[in-house]
């Protein structure tokens, strides 16, 4: 996931990258090959692996990926001790070298992750940004632009709450060329895609048994960057600290979020009719459990 991510942000040409990892070689390794990949690709990034956090100092992002991924059968939310010990290491080691840089939580179960980061780090809440919406909603988009056979670009798509089994897809705010998805589409269509959705993860760790996904997860978490390093103000569904927005207070879930160059710098606020809101609170509610059991 993180070789991957590297690999889209040297192709778009956004940033040098260092790729860290436990593993000896491995981070070294494919930086190399990534590397030499730049004069075909036309590319001016410089991009290195290492095992030591002293190489990545003063990054102006650091994407945390690290942790186990699940295997068939697991929910997100059985990673949660494991990765959080794991958090507990890397959080502490980034903020040391890049005490300046915003963090985007790729690590599972994804919502606690970022708390537990958010929690660590000790950064306002602008600078650990979660990853999870952009992948659901871009998942959302695939399977609609599918359903109506159209460009994946004519489809925009929205999906609230923590990235779980309890995610929040909106069709009603969901559009294909700026028209209610829930004009073009039959409801229980619809439920059959938003359902699908919500299983996109475990669709994907069905098929590939030792790992979840890693090309969507992160291209993903590479929109978020481009937003950022580029000052965007793109607003994209991200996971982010709740101070009593959504009736939520203290807790990380995915919401509308402006990204620019100071990370998340607005949180949209949209109508939601009492059936969304009750979704949203469970969904709340499951990220809660969560977080309480680590105590962040
Ligand atoms: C996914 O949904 C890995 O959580 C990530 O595929």
């Amino acid at each position: 996931m993180g070789a991957t991510a590297a690999h889209w942000i040297a192709s778009k040409e956004l940033a040098d990258v260092v790729l860290i990892d436990i593993m000896e070689g491995v981070p070294q390794g494919k930086a190399l090959d990534l590397l030499q990949a730049m004069p075909v690709e036309k590319r001016d990034c410089n991009v290195v692996g290492t095992n030591d956090y002293a190489d990545t100092a003063n990054s102006d992002i650091v994407i945390i990926t690290a942790g186990i991924p699940r295997k068939p059968g697991m929910s997100r939310d059985d990673l949660l001790n494991t990765n959080f010990k794991i958090m507990q290491d890397v959080v502490g080691k980034v903020v040391k070298f890049s005490p300046n840089c915003i963090i985007i939580v790729v690590s599972n179960p994804l919502d606690a992750m970022a708390q537990a980061a958010y929690k660590l780090s000790g950064f306002n809440r602008n600078r650990v940004i979660g990853m999870a919406g952009v992948l659901d909603s871009a998942r959302f988009r695939t399977f609609i632009a599918q359903e109506l056979d159209v460009s994946v670009e004519n489809v925009t798509a929205f999906v609230l709450g923590g990235h779980g089994d309890t995610m929040v897809p909106l069709s009603r705010y969901s559009t294909c060329a700026g028209i209610p998805i829930t004009e073009l589409i039959a409801p229980d269509k619809l439920k059959a895609l938003e359902e699908r959705t919500a299983n996109g993860g475990a669709e994907i760790v069905k098929y590939l048994k030792t790992g979840s996904a890693f090309y969507a997860p992160s291209a993903s978490a590479v929109e978020m960057v481009e937003a950022i390093l580029k000052d965007k103000k793109k607003i994209l569904p991200c996971a982010v600290y709740l101070e009593g927005e959504y009736g939520i207070n203290g807790l990380y879930v995915g919401v509308p979020c402006k990204l620019g160059s100071n990370g998340l710098e607005k949180i949209i606020e949209i109508k939601l009719t009492a059936d969304e809101q009750a979704a949203l609170n469970k969904s709340a509610a499951s990220v809660k459990e969560l977080t309480a059991v680590i105590g962040v």
